[in-house]
């Protein structure tokens, strides 16, 4: 594997333990969860409850049976945006939000005649929380605000937002894609009322992993029906969690690893992994600026950004640079519009996509070392478009 810098995307490499216990879990039980009575299902339905607590745990949160599995964080937003508005309703989405919230809003807006507003935010990503507050109607029914930015990597403010949001009793969606697993998220503290995370990018757990944490006593009508290994003679989703919302059978193997993933961060520390992100985030900073003809967009300040950077040769379209860094160094990293073009037109990449580099826990100085020096190469070569 070359040098891997699209950590933001899904992050690599794995802590090895996780990959190990989905492969014991695999060969020595392998029985779904929540279904059966035997002795090798019940200890399946244990190692799921138990990855329940440590997700609570690691969100500041007191109830595990309000941790819902999804299979991805896609889902999870779909499932509380989907669930929670209606036919009139008024939704605000910062201006920097992926299409897990983005098309799923628009698709609403047109189908279902919601309104939306968007919370205005500088050419550097911030957002102002006091925006918040002029936007809000009496039918605003949600709020939903990207904890970072995908694109920019600019962390959004989402303490004071959520101050706003539980003054005027409207639910607070937070989408932790990349903050999960980097940054600490109290969800008392912070007012959250719907987190939606995923298992597989800070969190350094599987793929097909991720979740939505509910500290909100409203309606969410399920985004799916089906079995729930319980009250099977009801015809419709039961009322109690996680089984409400939750359904199908469960992946255990990937629940577990993301288990074993949450043990690595705790065993790190949250602090520590921010910090040493925080660190090669400063380094590739100042190291970037060394090559010719390079755009950085958004704040470069590391204490207002996660492992984010994306940036843009003069002389070169994004596509470009990134196929010249895998083929010709072997490194890896992201081009084009990370599924997010309203960040984009914040910055005015929206019709050149930008080179993004996401940095994680395993990268090391020498990485950058190498992708600074490739880039010098790639922007000096005269083979351009
Ligand atoms: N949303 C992910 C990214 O930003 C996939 O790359």
């Amino acid at each position: 594997m070359g040098i891997y810098l699209d950590n933001a995307a899904t992050s690599f490499p794995k802590p090895k333990a996780v990959a190990q216990v989905m492969f014991d879990f695999m060969t020595e039980n392998g029985c779904t969860s929540g279904r059966g009575a035997y002795e090798k299902a019940i200890e399946a339905d244990k190692f799921v409850y138990q990855t329940r607590k440590a997700i609570a745990g690691l969100f500041h949160f007191n109830n595990p049976k309000k941790v819902i599995f999804t299979s991805n964080i896609t889902e999870s937003l779909n499932l509380a945006i989907q669930g929670i508005l209606k036919e009139g309703d008024h939704v605000i989405v910062s201006s920097l939000e992926h299409n897990g919230v983005w098309r799923c809003i628009k698709t609403l807006e047109r189908d279902k005649g919601i309104t939306l507003s968007k919370i205005p935010c500088s050419k550097d990503g911030y957002t102002k929380v006091d925006d918040l507050k002029n936007l809000i109607r009496k039918n605003t029914a949600l709020v939903v605000m990207t904890h970072a930015s995908n694109v920019l990597g600019t962390i959004q403010p989402i303490a004071g937002v959520g101050r706003i949001c539980r003054k005027n009793n409207i639910p607070f969606l937070v989408d932790a894609a990349q903050t999960a697993g980097v940054l600490n998220i109290d969800i008392i503290n912070n007012n959250i009322d719907l987190l939606a995370f995923t298992g597989h990018k800070s969190l350094l757990g599987p793929m097909g992993t991720g979740g939505l944490v509910l500290n909100w006593d409203g309606e969410i009508h399920p985004l799916k029906s089906g079995g729930t290994g319980g009250d099977s003679a009801y015809e419709y989703q039961p009322d109690y969690y996680p089984n409400r919302l939750e359904t199908g059978t469960l992946n255990v193997p990937g629940i577990i690893g993301l288990h074993e993933a949450i043990k690595f961060i705790q065993q790190e520390g949250l602090d520590n992994i921010h910090k040493k992100e925080t660190e090669l985030i400063d380094y590739a900073l100042n190291r970037l600026n060394e090559v010719d003809n390079i755009t950085i967009y958004g704040p470069q300040d590391s204490s207002k950004i996660i492992g984010v950077i994306p940036f843009n040769l003069r002389n070169k379209s994004c596509e470009k640079v990134a196929y010249e860094l895998d083929q010709n160094f072997g490194i890896m990293i992201r081009s084009g519009l990370h599924c997010a073009p309203s960040a984009h037109q914040l910055i005015g990449t929206e019709k050149t996509g930008t080179c993004r580099i996401g940095i994680g826990y395993f990268n090391k100085k020498n990485d950058i070392d190498h992708l600074v020096e490739a880039l010098k190469t790639v922007s000096s070569n005269k083979n351009n478009q």
